[in-house]
């Protein structure tokens, strides 16, 4: 068992389009229960790859945190169904900070499972929620981009503050 690191802003590994996984060997089951383990041990209910710094299309949930529902999403394809609401949001990889952002309430996922069988998904709320953010780390992308820029300064120099102070 491997606990990776989370890479946090600003690294630049946070901003990479991530490549398609096509090989479902022992490998990538390792580094699936690598990745559940890591989110477990950072208090996280989803984690994506580039946030232990590696630019492949797999990302994993568990919104519960029990291991009874855990989700592998790889090659993931995400469509919005539900109405947009404001959901309060955090992620590893900008700590000690949270913020509201506008999140579709229903989502339908398609994506492979950790064998490469294909399934398909609707969800809601807190989990359609964590696939919406997980599907955009895939893409490069963090929910701070959501806000606007004063709300995303504000929000930044709050984590560096809180960083800072941890660090003295
Ligand atoms: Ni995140």
């Amino acid at each position: 068992m491997t606990i990776h690191s989370i890479v946090t802003l600003p690294d630049r590994r946070l901003r990479v389009n991530t490549k398609k996984i096509t090989t479902f060997d022992e490998p990538l089951q390792v580094l699936i229960a690598d990745m559940f383990d890591s989110m477990y041990a950072a208090h996280g209910v989803g984690l994506a790859a580039t946030q232990i710094g590696l630019d492949l299309r797999i990302a994993v949930i568990d919104v519960e945190g029990d291991k009874k529902n855990q989700y592998v999403l790889i090659n993931p394809e995400v469509t919005m169904i539900g109405e947009v609401v404001n959901m309060h949001e955090g992620c590893l990889s900008v700590p000690h900070v949270s913020a509201e952002v506008k999140r579709a309430t229903r989502v339908k996922l398609k994506a492979l499972d950790r064998h490469g069988k294909p399934y398909e998904l609707e969800a809601s709320d807190l989990l359609a929620e964590c696939i919406q953010h997980e599907v955009d780390h895939l893409n490069g992308k963090l929910y701070i981009d959501l806000l606007s820029p004063l709300k995303r300064d504000r929000l930044l120099k709050k984590m560096d503050k809180v960083q800072r102070s941890e660090n003295m």
